[in-house]
């Protein structure tokens, strides 16, 4: 139909565009005559690092011009097979290969980046080439097959992830050119649409991560302090965020539930006489925002704006959702807003926040500490539920005993009659 046709086309213009962004690598490893490695990917590289102003993340492609590097090697007695691609001075990504006769591994992933390198990392607080390794890298293949996963998937060496996509590779090879023979990653086989390919052969089940719900998010205390050192906003709150976002390479939309983790995130913020921000920062990686605001005539705050700015190892582009018209957390001037049951604040379509076990109080705190508290309503809903309860309960009782005394009367009045 006709409408469709514009969003057709931007969808189409998206993928080349990504197609453009997210070089194909080819790289081959080679003794003699020999080939024994050879990878056609494409990878991309999330590093957050430290400058005077805290920790920024910068994303980094392995470009089309990555070469294999002399530390390559097909392997021998003494070492495992390496391939090693080089891009830039200072930059390289190995992996080493390792196998059993029946399948082969990557073994493990190294990454070195420069952070002497300014165009890439502005403003970092040192210099010098850094080298991330991991041995849990989750690429496993039958020998003899090519491993094939076209859907992104990630590995973490610390803070500093790579994310591989447009996948096939194979190691310890017989012939000169990767094998028909796939071992297909868990995350391709889900995928119904997957684009022509040989007929797929029995697989392996490589071990993929699979998504994990991440459990009930941990308590956290935040406060913002203005320029006097005076505290003015207070919070004690576990938080979750609930995002929606499309995944052009999947795509489909793709829902994340994230908790912030309370010993890797840093409060800031501000306060005026009339509103108040709460920033919660999670590694550089995630901004949360929060902004209050106190109506002077009614002495009643709420929660007027809340804000997300993320860039996770797995988005092409930051996320940002924002809503400045909002109606939460609404309480009276020196009391504090609480609520133990867990809340939803929807911010738009495609995020929202859980809070449980929150506690916070913008504006008017008496030496630091919390105000009054009042109860939100779900709290109260959750604490009549077990007075209902009982009184049922205590009402079934009374039911039950008077039934049993006429009962009792009845039969008695019953063997009178005999
Ligand atoms: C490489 O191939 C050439 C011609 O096919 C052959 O003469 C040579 O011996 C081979 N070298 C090795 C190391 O196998
Ligand atoms: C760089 O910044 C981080 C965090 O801000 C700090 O822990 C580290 O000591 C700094 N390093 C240098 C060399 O200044
Ligand atoms: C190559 O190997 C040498 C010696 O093992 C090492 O110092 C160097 O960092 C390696 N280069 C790369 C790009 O891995
Ligand atoms: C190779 O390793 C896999 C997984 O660790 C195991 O299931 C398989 O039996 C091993 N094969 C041989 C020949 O050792
Ligand atoms: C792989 O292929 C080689 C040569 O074609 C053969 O000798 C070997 O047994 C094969 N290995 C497996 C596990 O199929
Ligand atoms: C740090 O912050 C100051 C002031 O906000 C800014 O001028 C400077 O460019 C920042 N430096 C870096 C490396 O981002
Ligand atoms: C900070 O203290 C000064 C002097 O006590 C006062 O005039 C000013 O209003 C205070 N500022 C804030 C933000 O409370
Ligand atoms: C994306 O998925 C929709 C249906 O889910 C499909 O109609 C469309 O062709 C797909 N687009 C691409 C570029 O694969
Ligand atoms: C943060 O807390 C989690 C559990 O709450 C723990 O697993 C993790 O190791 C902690 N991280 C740091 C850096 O302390
Ligand atoms: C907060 O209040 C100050 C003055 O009271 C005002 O200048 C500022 O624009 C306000 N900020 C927001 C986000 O409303
Ligand atoms: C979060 O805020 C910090 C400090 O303002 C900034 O350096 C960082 O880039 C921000 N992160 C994102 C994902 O925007
Ligand atoms: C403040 O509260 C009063 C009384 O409830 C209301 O009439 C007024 O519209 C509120 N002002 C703002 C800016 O919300």
């Amino acid at each position: 139909s006709q409408p469709q046709c514009p969003l057709l086309f931007c969808t189409a213009l998206c993928w080349s565009l990504l197609e453009q962004t997210q070089a194909q690598v080819t790289l081959v490893v080679t003794n003699g005559n020999l080939t024994c490695i050879k990878a056609e990917l494409s990878a991309s590289f999330f590093i957050p690092y430290d400058t005077a102003n805290g920790t920024t993340p910068v994303r980094v492609e392995l470009p089309g011009t990555a070469k294999v590097g002399g530390n390559s090697s097909c392997g021998d007695g003494a070492r495992l097979p390496e391939l090693v691609a080089e891009f830039g001075d200072g930059y390289s990504l190995g992996l080493t290969f390792s196998t059993n006769n029946s399948l082969y591994a990557v073994m493990s992933l190294k990454l070195q980046y420069n952070l002497s390198d300014t165009s890439v990392f502005p403003g970092a607080n040192r210099t010098g080439v850094v080298t991330v390794e991991t041995t849990s890298v989750g690429i496993v293949a039958r020998v003899n097959t090519t491993y094939r996963c076209f859907s992104p998937s990630t590995v973490s060496m610390g803070g500093v992830s790579v994310t591989f996509s447009d996948v096939k590779m194979e190691a310890f090879m017989k012939g000169d050119d990767l094998s028909l023979n796939e071992s297909v990653c868990l995350a391709d086989q889900s995928i119904t649409t997957a684009p022509p390919q040989p007929p797929p052969t029995t697989t392996t089940a490589p071990p993929a991560p699979p998504p994990t719900p991440p459990g009930p998010p941990v308590q956290g205390s935040y406060s913002v302090s203005d320029s006097n050192g005076t505290v003015c906003v207070l919070a004690r709150m576990a938080v979750q965020l609930d995002v929606s976002q499309y995944s052009a390479s999947l795509n489909k939309t793709i829902h994340e539930v994230v908790n912030l983790q309370p010993n890797q995130t840093k409060s800031s913020g501000s306060c005026e006489p009339n509103n108040a921000t709460l920033v919660l920062s999670q590694g550089g990686a995630t901004n949360l925002t929060f902004l209050f605001t106190l109506n002077t005539t009614s002495n009643r705050y709420h929660l007027m704006g809340l804000s997300l700015v993320a860039f996770w190892p797995d988005m092409a582009a930051p996320f940002t959702a924002s809503n400045m018209s909002l109606d939460y957390l609404s309480s009276s001037l020196g009391r504090s807003f609480m609520c133990s049951s867990e809340q939803t604040l929807a911010v738009n379509q495609n995020f929202s926040l859980n809070t449980f076990h929150l506690q916070i109080q913008p504006f008017g705190l008496t030496a630091g500490q919390f105000g009054q508290a009042e109860e939100c309503q779900l709290d109260q809903e959750n604490m009549l539920i077990p007075i209902i309860v009982g009184a049922a309960l205590a009402g079934l009782v009374l039911i039950v005993l008077v039934a049993y005394l006429i009962g009792r009367k009845r039969s008695h009045a019953g063997y009178q009659t005999i």
